[in-house]
C-alpha cells in the first residue's frame, strides 16, 4: 500500500490532537508525519507511534512533499495556507468552514455522498460537526419517503470551540471545588452550571452562525437544497460529545418506531441505544472516545401522524472532526486518488 507524507496544521488543538491519534490508531498509511501549528508552539512536541515529534511553526516550505495534510486551524489559516499546500502538490482535507459552502467544493459524509468524491478534486472540506451528526441520522430515514421538514434542538459540548474551551470548563470545575469564583475567559458566560445560546455571531434573522452552517451544510450533504431545518443550538457544560435532540416530519404517515430502529442499526457508522425499560438513551459519556453516533429515544410524534422523534449523541472531536476527515483520507486512498507523489 502507498505510504503517504502526512502534515496536520493545527496539531496542538483539540481537533488536530484527535487527528493525529486517530492516523496511529487506525493505521494510515504514513511514511512520515509534520505536525505544524502556530508560532506560539515553537518548542512543543507530540508524542506519535513511541516518538517525540517537533511541533513546528506553519510556512511556505514545510508542505513540499508532503501528499496530504490535514488542517485544523479556523478558517482565517485554511484561506491562507490551503492554496499554499495544494501548489505544493497536497491533497487538503479541511476542518474549516473556510470554503464548504463553494459549490465547486463537495462536503462529503463518507457514508451519505461518496459518489460526490472527484479525481480532479484536491480540496475536501469536513462538515461542521453538529450538521455531520444531523446528516448522518437523517441519512437512513429517507427511505420511508420525502422528509418534509426537521426541527432540532442541540446540547454541544465544550470540544466544539476548541482546547482552550475544554480546559476552561475544567478549570471552572476545580476553582468551584475550591469555593472559588468561576472565571470565564476563553466562552463567553461560565460553562460550568451553566448552558447558554452558542457563542457564535448572530446574523439579521436571529440564526447565530452555528445554526446557520448546519441549516445549509445539512442540505448540501444530503443534496436536498429546500429541505426545511430548523434549528437552535445550545452550549452545555460537557467535555467532548454533542446531543441533538432532533423530530423528522414526512411528506406521509411516519414508519413505525421498529421499521426506524431496524434502519439506524443497519446504517454504518450510527449505533442504536434505545432501550425504554431502562430508560437508558443516547448520553454525551456513552458518545465520548467513540466513533459511532448513537440514536435512540425513538418515538411516533403523537403530535403529528407523519413524524418522529429521537434523541442522538456523538463525539463531536471524532465523526464530528478528526474521524470524519480520516474518512474521507482512506477513502481517497482507497480510490488511488491520493498516491504518494515521487
Ligand atoms: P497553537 O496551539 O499554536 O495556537 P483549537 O481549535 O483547539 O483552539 O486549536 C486550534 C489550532 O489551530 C491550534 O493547533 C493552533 O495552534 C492552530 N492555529 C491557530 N491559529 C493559527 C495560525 N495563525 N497559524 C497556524 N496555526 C494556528
Amino acid at each position: 500500500m502507498t505510504q503517504l507524507r502526512v502534515a496536520i496544521l493545527g496539531a496542538t488543538g483539540a481537533v488536530g490532537c484527535e487527528l493525529l491519534h486517530l492516523v496511529e490508531q487506525r493505521d494510515f498509511p504514513v511514511s512520515s508525519i509534520r505536525l505544524l501549528a502556530s508560532p506560539r508552539s515553537i518548542g512543543k512536541a507530540m508524542r506519535f507511534r513511541g516518538e517525540s515529534l517537533p511541533v513546528l511553526a506553519v510556512s511556505e516550505h514545510l508542505f513540499d512533499s508532503v501528499d496530504v495534510a490535514f488542517f485544523s486551524a479556523g478558517a482565517e489559516t485554511a484561506r491562507t495556507w490551503s492554496s499554499v499546500a495544494q501548489a505544493a502538490g497536497a491533497f487538503v482535507i479541511d476542518n474549516s468552514s473556510a470554503f464548504r459552502m463553494d459549490p465547486k467544493v463537495p462536503l462529503i459524509v463518507p457514508e451519505i455522498n461518496w459518489h460526490r468524491a472527484r479525481p480532479d478534486v484536491r480540496y475536501y472540506p469536513v462538515g461542521n460537526c453538529t450538521g455531520i451528526l444531523l446528516a448522518m441520522t437523517l441519512a437512513p430515514l429517507r427511505r420511508f419517503g420525502s422528509i418534509r421538514r426537521v426541527v432540532v434542538s442541540t446540547y454541544q459540548s465544550a470540544s466544539g470551540a476548541g482546547a482552550r474551551a475544554m480546559r476552561e470548563l475544567e478549570e471552572q470545575a476545580r476553582a468551584f471545588a475550591r469555593g472559588e469564583e468561576t472565571k470565564a475567559e476563553v466562552l463567553p458566560y461560565p460553562i460550568l452550571f451553566n448552558l447558554f445560546s452558542h457563542n457564535s455571531p448572530v446574523n439579521e434573522h436571529g440564526y447565530n452562525e452555528e445554526e446557520w452552517k448546519v441549516i445549509h451544510e445539512v442540505r448540501k450533504v444530503l443534496e436536498q437544497d429546500d429541505l426545511p431545518i430548523e434549528v437552535t443550538c445550545v452550549r452545555v457544560p460537557v467535555q467532548r460529545a454533542h446531543s441533538l435532540s432532533v423530530n423528522v416530519e414526512f411528506d406521509s404517515p411516519a414508519p413505525s418506531v421498529g421499521a426506524v430502529r431496524e434502519a439506524v442499526a443497519a446504517f454504518p457508522g450510527l449505533e442504536l441505544v434505545d432501550d425504554r425499560d431502562a430508560n437508558r438513551f443516547p448520553m454525551p459519556m456513552l458518545a465520548a472516545g467513540r466513533d459511532e453516533v448513537l440514536v435512540g429515544k425513538i418515538r411516533q410524534d403523537l403530535s403529528n401522524k407523519n413524524a418522529i422523534s429521537y434523541f442522538a449523541c456523538g463525539d463531536q472531536l471524532r465523526k464530528g472532526a478528526a474521524l470524519n476527515a480520516i474518512q474521507i483520507a482512506e477513502k481517497l486512498v482507497e480510490s488511488g486518488y491520493l498516491v504518494h507523489r515521487s
